[in-house]
């Protein structure tokens, strides 16, 4: 299992020891607003834990938990996993925040980590995320990791903005960041 670390943040695999934290996180209703609709129960948050341990033991990757540097505190998860939760499936990415947490540009950072994970590490030729068309916060998170719109597609047996992203897009990507010099006066 694979923890990953960007400038504010430690990605651990999620675990046992995160139910407390990833059930404060899951049933928060404003965050689950356009994800389920409805909070998670205890009960639902043991099962994402059970199912996700089993997806890393299977294929060394699925959901991590955000842990601030400094504080220690979880403070979100997201994920490199499957569309459908189906391997045939394209490569999908995920993301959720305490709300306390929002605005700061932390999803990006986590984002912009996983997504190097998904292209360098497991080699994905593709990836691809998904949101409630007035997700208006997640879908620019999505576009600020380089990913283009696609249109509505249907995944998990409901309509989502699809938004992807291709491994030479996002080589391309990293060649003109790395390039990048800003103007000078
Ligand atoms: C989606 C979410 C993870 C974004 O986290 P975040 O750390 O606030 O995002 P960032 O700070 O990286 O901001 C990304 C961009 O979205 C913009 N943004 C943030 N909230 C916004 C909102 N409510 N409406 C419009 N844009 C918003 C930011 O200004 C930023 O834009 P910029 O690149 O032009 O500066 C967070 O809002 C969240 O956890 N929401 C609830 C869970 C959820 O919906 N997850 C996604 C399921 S698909």
């Amino acid at each position: 299992m694979t923890t990953l670390h960007t400038a504010r943040l430690r990605l651990e695999p999620c675990c046992q020891d995160h139910l407390q934290g990833l059930h404060r996180l899951n049933s928060d209703p404003l965050v689950m607003r356009y994800i389920t609709g409805k909070p998670d129960t205890l009960e639902d948050t043991q099962s994402m834990i059970d199912r996700v341990q089993a997806r890393w033991a299977d294929w060394g990757y699925s959901w991590w938990s955000f842990f601030d540097r400094e504080s220690g505190e979880l403070i979100g998860a997201g994920c490199i996993q499957h569309l459908d939760r189906d391997a045939s499936q394209p490569h999908e990415i995920g993301w959720r925040l305490q709300r306390s947490q929002w605005g700061k540009g932390l999803a990006s950072e986590a984002a912009e980590r996983m997504t190097s994970f998904a292209f360098d590490t497991l080699e994905a030729p593709q990836l691809t995320a998904i949101c409630a068309p007035d997700n208006l916060a997640s879908s620019r998170v999505m576009e600020r990791l380089g990913m283009a719109y696609r249109g509505l597609e249907r995944w998990y047996e409901r309509d989502w903005a699809t938004y992807a992203i291709s491994a030479g897009q996002w080589r391309e990507r990293a060649a003109r960041l790395a390039s990048y010099s800003p103007p000078t006066k």
